[in-house]
Formats: C-alpha cells, structure tokens, sequence
C-alpha cells in the first residue's frame, strides 16, 4: 500500500481525528468546531491535511454562512464568482449551487460534470468549501477524482506525447450571458502543484476542452481516453452528505462531479471559493525518470 502514498502523512495532532477514505485521495476529519476562530496552529494542520488527502470532510458542522465564510478567510481571499447567485446578496462570497442551475450547465452530459471550478481564469481558484443546505432524501453525492492518480495511470508513451500540451477552458457562453467579458484560454494540461510538487492533469470537461494545435479528430481522442480514466473508480472518493456536512477540496489536485440521480428535487449547497491558484505550470526536473 506504502507505494500509493505520495506524501509523507501530516504530523499526529492532538485533537484532529483523522480517517483516511481511499489510499490516495479523501479524509474525514474529526475533533473540531467549524464555528470556532482557528489558531494558527490549527489552520495550518488543516491546510496540510488539505494537501494531502486533497478533499477534506467534515461531519456535524452547524454552521451559517457568516462561519462558513469567516472558516474559508482562513485560507486566502475569497472569490467573488460572476455567474452564481447567492442566497444572500450581502453575501456575495457564498455562492448557492442549485440542481436546476448547475443541470443547464452540464446538461445530460455525464462527461461534462467531471470538472475543477473557475479554470477558465487566468490565476483559477485555489479551493472550494461546499455546505449542503438542503439535501434530497437520498442520492445526490459529489464524487473527487485525482488528478495525479489519473495522470500516473496513462501509459508511459501517453504522458510522454501529452506532457507539454495546452487544452482550452471555454467558459464564454455563460459568462457573456452575465456579460462578463472574459477570454477564452489555455492551460497546460499536465501540471505541477505548487505547494505538493506533484504532477497532474489540469483538464475540465465541462468547458469544451480541446488540445491547442491538434485536429479536433485527434484532440477528442485524448479527451475521451483521459474521461475514461477520470470514471474509474480506483482514482475517486465519493462522499454521502448528510445534515451539516461540509467538503474542502483542492481545485489544483482534484475534479469533482456532482452526482444528478434525485429527480426533481431542489437540492441547494452554498460554495466559497479560495482565490489565486498560481498560473498552472509544469516543473521540469532535471533528473526526472
Ligand atoms: C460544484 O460543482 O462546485 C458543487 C458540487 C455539488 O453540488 O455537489
């Protein structure tokens, strides 16, 4: 098992229970109060646990919109997204995911709902923190992907051909509806993470990703093959929300897909978002294998 832990385990804490969900991705954390200022101390063991198990859970979290905000300040500047509503206009930080909205952004399109937020900006989000508000009876679970576990599990040549390629974030359409003047980008898709040195890939299939300079035929070859990676289930977490649940997730180390199986129901979460994400890139090492 040893082989599939890619960072050394964050240091034991003396009031954080920590249980690991999957091998390399996903930890439900116990023994402390979201509503509660962190010390610094605490913060930066979140922050750690953060970078290594990637998205983080929390269970039992009654907390409002003023403390899941206050929660998230902790770890940087909040995003103010341009085409999310709110449930409160004095809270423009948290913003209301609703099942009707986000089915017009997806669409039936399952692929497409493999996704990391706000990857069509320049600097994207670094992370997100999602409180369930109201949650259907049953269903409606959000699923994580690696993205480092996805890109190590490429053959050799594939990781090779793709590994100094751009794909396009196309975000356009929803945001001219807002009129929001934005252009459409490019990202490298093989990245770097800033803070954990570990590759992996930088892809959002619900931004019409396409491979800069290859022909439409080739470049939706690549994009299928990778999405048949993303949907094995060896490189996912899928978390059951409950009541006061909350997930914190990595946007530069995962993909999350919200998971449409509950009907008609009005499902509502509030999400914040961690600005400034650094310009994914990939470092190059000199002696890499
Ligand atoms: C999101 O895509 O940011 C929200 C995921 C969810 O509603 O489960």
């Amino acid at each position: 098992m040893s082989a599939v832990l890619h960072h050394a385990p964050s240091h034991p804490t003396e009031t954080l229970r920590v249980t690991r969900l999957e091998p390399t991705i996903g930890a439900e954390i116990a023994g402390i109060d979201l509503r509660q200022p962190l010390t610094p101390a605490l913060r930066d063991e979140l922050r750690g646990l953060l970078l290594e198990h990637k998205v983080i859970f929390f269970r039992d979290q009654a907390i409002s919109t003023e403390q899941q905000i206050a929660f998230a300040r902790e770890f940087g500047e909040l995003y103010v997204h341009p085409t999310t509503q709110q449930n409160d206009p004095t809270q423009p930080q948290a913003h209301l995911i609703q099942a009707q909205d986000e089915r017009k952004l997806y669409g039936p399109r399952t692929s497409g709902r493999w996704h990391t937020d706000t990857s069509w900006l320049l600097q994207p989000t670094l992370g997100a923190i999602l409180r369930a508000v109201d949650l259907p009876p049953v269903g409606g679970d959000t699923l994580w992907a690696d993205t480092a576990a996805v890109y190590r599990a490429l053959p050799d040549e594939l990781r090779e051909e793709i590994d100094d390629l751009h794909v396009v974030h196309d975000f356009k359409s929803s945001l001219d509806k807002v009129g929001y003047d934005y252009p459409i980008l490019a990202h490298p898709l093989v990245r770097t993470h800033p803070e954990t040195g570990e590759d992996g890939l930088f892809i959002n299939f619900s931004q019409n990703p396409s491979v800069i300079g290859w022909t439409p035929e080739k470049s939706k070859q690549l994009i299928d093959r990778l999405l048949l990676e993303f949907n094995k289930p060896e490189h996912q977490v899928r978390f059951k929300w409950q009541e006061n649940s909350v997930a914190f997730w990595d946007n530069r180390s995962t993909l999350h897909y919200p998971v449409y199986n509950y009907g008609g129901y009005p499902r509502r979460m509030e999400r914040v978002l961690i600005a400034y994400d650094d310009i994914p890139h990939r470092v190059r090492r000199a002696n890499a294998a």
